[in-house]
């Protein structure tokens, strides 16, 4: 199939959060199946341009917004550890739409009142790079709001091209926490004002347009990113004010859950940390957890565990229950806490204080880096994500691949991703509670202690984990399938 991904971010080369692994690695996984891939994200100015090269035989080409016009051009690079597959040659080339009049800037989100330009000029970008190359993809995979107009933009402003015909769409919502909502006004800035009427119209009354909802309203296909999550956003609690619209398209909505790109996140391969390891022989597993609690400055050898986390730090991730059992829970048995992440200054401000408060156990790195995460997963024994809502949720697969146990409440994907540990049974791969109360987190954190004494139990439970397979090989059939449906229902 000819398919066309369309994602705000892709790792290594733009990522804040988990889509970008996802889009990197789905993109990667058809590639290898042969399939004509091409994965689009914007030129952001924080992107090493070194390695980049202008797409041969493509002029760089105007776009006309009703307040202005702007220039872009795309250009490529290859992806990084992707081998070709099919009758692919080479590794896949990711296409950098380069705008640099609305992507020249520091951050890859901004607040700036020309936001709604920006993703509606990459979405056009996206078109425009298929068009202006003759290339007539099968479906555009399109992810999360920031890509919701581009629906749009095909039945209208390029409805017209036959190129087109045979074109459908898949919306992908990696999180229904970000919807893309501004000013009606913002209908003409993108260029939308004859369209008025696909927009959703009870919304527009209010004086507000939504890019995810429009997206929800005129993709052929929706999916997920878990089972248990497309489920949830149809309920009022998870919705988030969608729920109404979902339900209503629930025959054209899927949940599948993300794979895991293991050439990038498994510890007999991984370059980042300080020594390799795997089911088998465990033995590197504590040298990376010396190694981790010394860089991060931390009192060597507890007899409890190293507790691990990484993380965006917002609302989403469940933060919000630690204050009440951290303290003490730290205080009384002897494990550390290492923190990585950044975001909003109250949860930062409480894991500085923390650490403060506990500078031999609290190991704490504001900010955003790569390898750390890799060394925390790697070094951790146990890996906590209690979040409020998780629609797929990454990290907690990436531990179970580094025999680091998680922590998670039952919600989304990890609800899907992680089986309870039974200590009847003996079965399961994780510590997992359901009501989002830090008495629940208090409870289920004491029983992760108990089992900690019990090292049959717990090498078990990792050995478990770290033999489970989330990879992308059998993800990708269920888009092969998804997008062969698609075709074959319009
Ligand atoms: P989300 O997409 O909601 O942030 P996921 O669990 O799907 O959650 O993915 C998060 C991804 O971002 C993981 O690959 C994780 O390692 C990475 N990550 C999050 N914060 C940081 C950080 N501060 N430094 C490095 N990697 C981070
Ligand atoms: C989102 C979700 C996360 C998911 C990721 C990739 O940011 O918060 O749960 O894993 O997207 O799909």
């Amino acid at each position: 199939l000819r398919i066309a991904i369309a994602s705000s971010e892709c790792a290594p080369f733009a990522k804040t959060g988990g889509l970008a692994d996802v889009a990197a690695a789905l993109a990667k996984a058809l590639w290898a199946r042969g399939h004509d891939v091409r994965l689009f994200v914007p030129y952001y100015k924080r992107i090493d341009a070194s390695g980049l090269t202008t797409v041969e035989g493509l002029k760089p080409f105007d776009m006309e917004f009703p307040a202005r016009t702007y220039r872009a051009e795309t250009r490529k690079a290859p992806m990084p550890l992707s081998a070709g597959g099919g009758s692919n040659e080479g590794p896949l080339q990711v296409e950098f739409i380069n705008i640099p009049d609305l992507f020249g800037r520091e951050e890859f989100y901004t607040d700036d009142e020309d936001e709604p330009v920006r993703w509606a000029a990459f979405s056009r970008g996206v078109l425009e790079a298929c068009q202006r190359s003759g290339w007539a993809p099968d479906i555009i995979h399109v992810n999360d709001w920031h890509t919701g107009l581009l629906p749009l933009f095909l039945r209208t402003r390029y409805g017209w091209d036959t190129l087109f015909q045979g074109t459908r769409t898949l919306l992908s919502i990696h999180n229904l926490g970000y919807q893309g909502a501004f000013k009606a006004s913002a209908i003409e800035a993108v260029g939308l004002g004859d369209a008025r009427q696909s927009f959703h119209q009870e919304r527009l009354e209010k004086g507000v347009i939504n890019f995810l909802e429009t997206g929800i309203l005129h993709a052929s296909w929706l999916s997920t990113v878990s089972d248990t999550y497309a489920r949830e956003i149809q309920t009022q609690e998870h919705g988030m004010g969608l729920d109404g619209l979902l339900s209503r398209r629930s025959d054209h909505l899927v949940g599948i859950v993300n794979g895991v790109d293991y050439e990038e996140w498994s510890p007999d391969v991984d370059p980042d940390i300080p020594a390799k390891f795997g089911p088998d022989d465990l033995a590197g597993k504590r040298v990376c957890r010396d190694k981790l609690l010394e860089e991060l400055n931390l009192a060597p050898n507890p007899r409890g565990p190293v507790i691990g986390i990484v993380s965006r730090m917002t609302g989403q991730k469940g933060f919000d229950l630690l204050p009440d059992i951290l303290p003490v829970l730290l205080r009384s048995a002897d494990v550390r806490l290492i923190v990585l992440g950044s975001g909003e200054e109250t949860y930062e401000r409480y894991f500085q204080w923390l650490r403060d408060a506990l500078p031999q156990k609290v190991g704490v790195y504001f900010g955003y880096k790569n390898e750390l995460s890799h060394r925390i997963e790697a070094g951790s024994d146990l890996f906590l994500m209690p979040s409020r809502y998780e629609p797929c949720g990454l990290n907690q697969m990436y531990s179970l691949r580094y025999g680091t146990i998680p922590v998670v409440r039952a919600t989304g994907g990890l609800a899907d991703t992680v089986q309870r540990w039974d200590p009847e049974t003996r079965e399961g791969t994780g510590f997992v509670f359901y009501e989002f109360s830090s008495t629940a987190l208090h409870d289920t954190l004491r029983h992760a202690l108990e089992v900690w004494q019990d090292r049959d139990a717990w090498a078990k439970m990792q050995q478990t984990g770290m033999r489970q397979d989330f990879s992308w090989k059998a993800q990708v059939t269920r888009y092969e399938d998804l997008y062969s449906a698609i075709l074959a229902e319009f």
